[in-house]
């Protein structure tokens, strides 16, 4: 889709949208559409229930006296609840409607309300990153039927009297758009596309150009330096494991980083403790951590972030053979704690250990946040609208709250406590890897606290329930792999790590 900002004029072709407030009334370029299609918005509102409720459309084709090839009013709701991600949803719904339509060309002119907390630029900017994030298909391995599927949008105009301040506010939400569509792609991809190796060479592929400089371990180099947790969760893969680091220094060089871990299980079979195959179905997202945070970098790097952000991933498919690791188990950490594995299923956190170790030893970070699809139980406890968060430091939480809200990836805090860790110990090694049946999501997080050194700052997000939908899909997801968090965490170091 391509996105461009213009200045007032008419509008000689496509899509003419115009806004009107919450009980109907047309905002000044509706009145100049009104006026100008003699009439037209004021007849047809007389025969609809239009009443300007935020998302509510009402489409005239074909205006006589016009040259538009449609005029499309959106309702904009109340003027003081409208905010940027509203706006976004709001871009997104409108094109929407036009791809339904087969609308190809829009042209966006919509006022501020009067009484609207937002800027002019910023209405401009969230309404195009809204309908840009609506753009995004993913149907390279479909054979037929294509033209069903394409997207005939292919240009839309948002019309701004403060163009340069409009292009300046998105030039920064197009660099998010790209690392969130880069998230979807990878938790798209199917399986036996991405595997590990892949999904590295992926990652280089697409930031080291953007001056992020991408290392990867294999597992010869791992093996060598103790990742016996990461390593016990692929060893019964044909597809070699794989650690990927990726650095953007975008601050000043004294600046220790901001942290952040992926959960990258390209594919979770359970392993030995094999999954049932309804539970299987969509494990190919198990790497959705992973994939955030790739896209993240991808954003920072993009929008040249004044941040010096690292970015670790540990790579891995989860699955049963002859060498495969096994219930019983004990495996050696980075860290030199065992782990006694009671169910192979359980293996991001094994995972996350090593990458949490590595990362905390070789950057000595101010703060680590990691993501995971790391359990079940957080779909259960919070379905698919906040992700939970679990945090030694009060601080990170609440600068990690308001990002959510402000984006609308929200978390929700759950608790960490000696109690939970009790859960986790074992008859025979320093920890299992299960807490045994109750509160999963908790001893999941107490697990991954034992590999936090020094206090510090650290906050896991898992994110089970919010890296794919396949149901009730907002306005904003039009696809499976949602790439949450990629704005939530652009969000966080734009508040609060950067110069
Ligand atoms: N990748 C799964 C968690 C998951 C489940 C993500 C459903 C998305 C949807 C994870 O590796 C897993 O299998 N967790 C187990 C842990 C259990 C064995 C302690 C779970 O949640 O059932
Ligand atoms: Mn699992
Ligand atoms: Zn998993």
């Amino acid at each position: 889709m391509q996105i461009s900002f213009v200045a007032p004029s008419d509008i000689s072709a496509g899509a003419w949208v115009v806004g009107a407030g919450e009980g109907g009334a047309l905002l000044p370029a509706a009145v100049q559409a009104d006026k100008a299609s003699g009439g037209a918005l004021t007849r047809a509102l007389k025969v609809s229930r239009f009443t300007g409720k935020p998302g509510q459309m009402l489409e005239v084709l074909a205006p006589s006296s016009l040259k538009a090839s449609r005029l499309l009013l959106v309702g904009l709701g109340k003027s003081e609840s409208l905010d940027e991600k509203g706006l976004e949803t709001l871009g997104a719904q409108i094109a929407g409607r036009l791809y339904t339509a087969g609308e190809t060309l829009a042209s966006l002119e919509i006022d501020v309300p009067k009484g609207a907390k937002v800027k002019k630029a910023e209405l401009a900017a969230h309404l195009a990153f809204g309908a840009r994030l609506k753009s995004y298909a993913f149907n390279k391995y479909r054979t037929k039927n294509l033209d069903e599927f394409e997207k005939k949008l292919k240009t839309v105009r948002i019309v701004s009297s403060d163009v340069a301040a409009a292009k300046k506010a998105y030039a920064g939400l197009d660099a998010v758009a790209d690392g969130i569509f880069l998230a979807r792609d990878l938790v798209n991809e199917p399986p036996n596309f991405l595997y590990p190796e892949e999904f590295a060479r992926r990652a280089k592929a697409a930031l080291s150009k953007l001056g992020v400089k991408v290392e990867v371990l294999g597992e010869a180099e791992m093996k060598k330096r103790g990742f016996g947790a990461l390593l016990g969760v692929g060893q019964g893969s044909a597809r070699e494991s794989q650690l990927v680091v990726m650095q953007w220094n975008g601050g000043k060089r004294s600046t220790k980083p901001i942290a952040l871990v992926g959960k990258g299980v390209c594919f979770d079979s359970g392993g030995l403790s094999i999954k049932v195959g309804a539970g299987m179905q969509g494990m190919k997202g198990d790497m959705a951590g992973a994939a955030c945070v790739t896209g993240t970098l991808l954003a920072l790097a993009t929008r040249k972030a004044k941040v010096n952000a690292v970015g670790v991933i540990g790579l891995v498919e989860n699955m049963p053979d002859g060498g495969a690791f096994r219930p019983d188990d004990v495996l050696t950490s980075l860290s030199g704690q065992t782990i006694e594995v009671l169910n192979t299923d359980a293996e991001g956190r094994l995972v996350l250990a090593d990458a949490l170790t590595y990362t905390q030893r070789r950057f000595a970070p101010k703060a680590v946040i990691d993501l995971a699809t790391l359990t079940g139980a957080i779909v259960q406890t919070l379905g698919f609208e906040h992700a939970g968060v679990f945090s030694n430091n009060d601080d990170l939480v609440q600068h990690i709250q308001a990002a959510g809200r402000h984006t609308g990836e929200r978390v929700w805090r759950l608790p960490l406590d000696p109690f939970y860790d009790k859960m986790i110990r074992s008859k025979i090694a320093d920890m299992k890897n299960i807490g045994g049946g109750n509160s999963g999501s908790i001893t999941a997080a107490q697990f991954l606290l034992r590999f936090i050194e020094k206090d510090t700052p650290w906050a896991h997000l898992d994110i089970a329930g919010v890296a794919w939908q396949d149901g009730e899909q907002k306005p904003t997801i039009p696809s499976w792999g949602t790439g949450w968090g990629v704005r939530l965490l652009n969000r966080l170091m734009k508040e609060h790590y950067e110069a």
